[in-house]
């Protein structure tokens, strides 16, 4: 990672927004921006509360802003009352009730169009089936469902009755889908009964089922099962499970939201971190609304006439904030796709952007770095016309792909807007605006207005501009989590450390800022990997390997990879012989395996090495840094004088 960031910083490249962008642009110019800024800096709150005053519908106005008294558990216009999923729909139908929400494209091309009253009716319906089956506010609801119209339908449907969801990535495994279940205490499970993914389908209610078999989930007394795919279905529980059809057939069409506290849980998302139990980032509703919203509009600059399209699952930060909120908050029409970018083949995106007229396209490096690499040339086949704006998110994007994306998508003619934020920010935090902001490649470049964030020192000290450091937000803001569910000690320890007085919010990441001041993403400064995009906890891993039978001992690291940005690749010590040859062939093709039963498909370790035992130093402590140099096939040239058992290094380097 940091010798991309080398060469990136060697990035002097600007590309300032067109007169024309600039001039359509709601920040337009810098001075604009800055404009924004200082208001901040002069009236913290007052700054907040004026843009939940403007951009938030009330049902009871507040009359706190911020409230630092229990801190770091911050709370943001505590005695308002509100409804998310109001603010998402029902504010609009006066004026848009006909106009399109979302644009559902499913694996195999068939487009579904729903409208906001459509949509409004959908949510309503099934938030009162909800209520038929008990579910009040509180409640946890854990959704697993494949990118469709119905999975924004059973979040909005939650957040219409104040239940919590949780919703987990489709791909997660039922282990996954099982430790969830029971560290929310989740009452119910909405799900359907598959997805269609590349052609092929994803059985998730049978993933259901093993999960709830697992046990420990007592909790759970409905399964709702949404019928996307006609096939023959797995057992069905009598009395637990319930087709969604049947649920909300002869629901009323209208259901008064339930009105909530603006700190009040909207979901609950977990996300690895450094130790091998994912955290449950617990958001608010009206701070994590105001942050979506905000970044509609300032990010993504929006306009009526905009077709938005995150390409991001549900099952993601990205998903939650740029699909099932921040474009309904606005009123957007935005397109949903089911299936994977590279099938038929890797000109699927491009095809869609041209047939639904997209104007504002936000996907991942990762995805860029693979179509690049299956089509560069794919973009020039279809009209691209319509697009305006461009974003990138998930992880630093290289100049390479960043020059290719504006150039062979953009036209020349598009900003990008890489936007740095996390699950825990719950929205954009760092990123251009880009009717204001000249990029520069592979920089997320300043903070969105109010957030005050800063590179610092070990010592909590800012550094100078050019010399890296650690990414600090130095202020609370509206959209930040507000606890990580049920571990509320965890929640300090991972974000306020002692060693910053426990004042700023640690992101976990390092940064640099250039000598003009923009900020750079390093990485992570955790043990946190960062996949394709999406982040992996190395003893999350390392547990899931030791959990075999036949492991002793694992190690994780991450090792660069051209596409996916890192990969996974694992020592392990087994508790009987190093097998070689064949032999270790299928023990690593079983451990990969294994590693998807545990987790997901997602972290399955590219590279296996099988040792007698691990480089440690004396005291125990596995040297990871030995690890990433062997993982990476570099040579060692650091000091092994503190190992315990130097002769491990060979053994590890050899391939199996
Ligand atoms: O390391 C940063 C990286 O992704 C992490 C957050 O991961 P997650 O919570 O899964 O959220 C991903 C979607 C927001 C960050 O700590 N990251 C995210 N966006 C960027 C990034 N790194 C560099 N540039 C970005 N634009």
């Amino acid at each position: 990672m940091s010798s991309t960031i080398e060469s990136v910083l060697h990035e002097n490249r600007h590309f300032p927004p067109s007169a024309e962008f600039a001039a359509k642009a709601r920040v337009s110019g810098m001075e604009a921006y800055h404009a924004l800024c200082r208001q901040a800096a002069e009236d913290y709150e007052g700054f907040w509360a004026g843009l939940a005053r403007e951009r938030l519908s009330w049902k009871r106005p507040f009359t706190q802003v911020l409230d630092e008294s229990n801190a770091p558990f911050y709370s943001w216009f505590a005695d308002g009352e509100l409804n998310v999923s109001y603010n998402c729909l029902d504010r609009h139908l006066p004026e848009l009730a006909n106009k399109l929400a979302i644009i559902f494209e499913s694996d195999n091309g068939t487009v579904t169009r729903v409208t906001y009253a459509e949509l409004h009716r959908k949510v309503c319906q099934l938030a009162n089936g909800l209520k038929s089956l008990g579910i009040t506010k509180g409640d946890r609801v854990l959704v697993y469902m494949p990118m469709s119209i119905e999975a924004v339908v059973a979040m909005q449907a939650c957040a219409r009755i104040g239940a919590i969801h949780s919703v987990v990535f489709g791909g997660f495994s039922a282990k996954s889908v099982n430790e969830r279940i029971i560290d929310a205490k989740a009452r119910l499970v909405i799900t359907a009964n598959s997805g269609v993914r590349g052609g092929k389908i994803v059985a998730l209610k049978d993933t259901v089922d093993e999960a709830l078999a697992m046990g420990g989930c007592e909790s759970v007394e409905r399964v709702v099962v949404f019928k996307r795919v006609l096939h023959e279905d797995g057992p069905w529980t009598l009395g637990r499970d319930i087709w969604w059809h049947d649920l909300v057939a002869k629901q009323p069409e209208v259901c008064e939201p339930t009105w909530v506290l603006a700190d009040d849980p909207l979901f609950i998302l977990y996300t690895s971190g450094s130790t091998g139990k994912p955290k449950g980032v617990q958001h608010s509703s009206a701070g994590y609304l105001l942050g979506a919203v905000n970044s509609m509009l300032w990010t993504f600059d929006y306009k009526p006439d905009d077709v938005f399209w995150c390409t991001a699952d549900v099952g993601w930060i990205t998903g939650h904030t740029y699909v099932a909120y921040g474009p309904l908050a606005v009123g957007a029409t935005q397109v949903i796709f089911e299936g994977v970018p590279t099938y038929p083949d890797a000109g699927r995106f491009w095809k869609m952007i041209e047939e639904h007229r997209v104007t504002t396209f936000y996907t991942a490096p990762t995805a860029i770095r693979s179509l690049i690499k299956l089509g560069g040339e794919l973009p020039k086949q279809y009209n691209l016309s319509s697009l305006r704006l461009l974003g990138s998110v998930g992880e630093p994007i290289n100049p390479e792909a960043w020059i290719w994306y504006h150039e062979v998508v953009g036209g020349g003619r598009c900003p990008i807007v890489d936007t740095w934020w996390q699950t825990e920010t719950g929205g954009h935090m760092i990123t251009p605006l880009p009717g204001a902001v000249a990029t520069k490649p592979g920089s997320c470049t300043f903070p969105l207005p109010g957030i005050m964030a800063d590179v610092v020192d070990e010592a909590g000290e800012p550094v100078e501009l050019g010399k890296g450091g650690i990414l600090v937000i130095k202020r609370p803001f509206p959209s930040q989590v507000r606890t990580l569910w049920g571990d509320p000690e965890r929640f300090k320890k991972s974000y306020f450390p002692e060693e910053f007085n426990g004042k700023y919010y640690l992101a976990g990441d390092s940064a640099n800022r250039d000598a003009e001041g923009y900020f750079w993403i390093m990485g992570r400064i955790d043990d946190v990997l960062n996949v394709s995009g999406h982040r992996l906890g190395t003893m999350e891993i390392e547990s899931a390997l030791v959990a075999n039978p036949q492991v002793a001992e694992a190690a994780v690291v991450g090792r660069p990879d051209a596409i996916k940005g890192e990969s996974v690749v694992a020592f392990v010590v087994l508790k009987g012989a190093r097998p070689s040859g064949a032999e270790a062939k299928a023990l690593v093709a079983e451990l990969r395996d294994w590693v998807a039963k545990e987790i997901g498909a997602i972290a399955k370790p590219d590279d296996i090495r099988f040792g007698d035992n691990l480089p440690k130093t004396r005291s125990g402590k596995i040297m990871r840094r030995l690890l990433r140099a062997i993982a990476k096939g570099e040579s060692i040239t650091q000091d092994t004088s503190t190992l315990e058992n130097p002769a491990i290094l060979t053994q590890l380097q050899e391939a199996n």
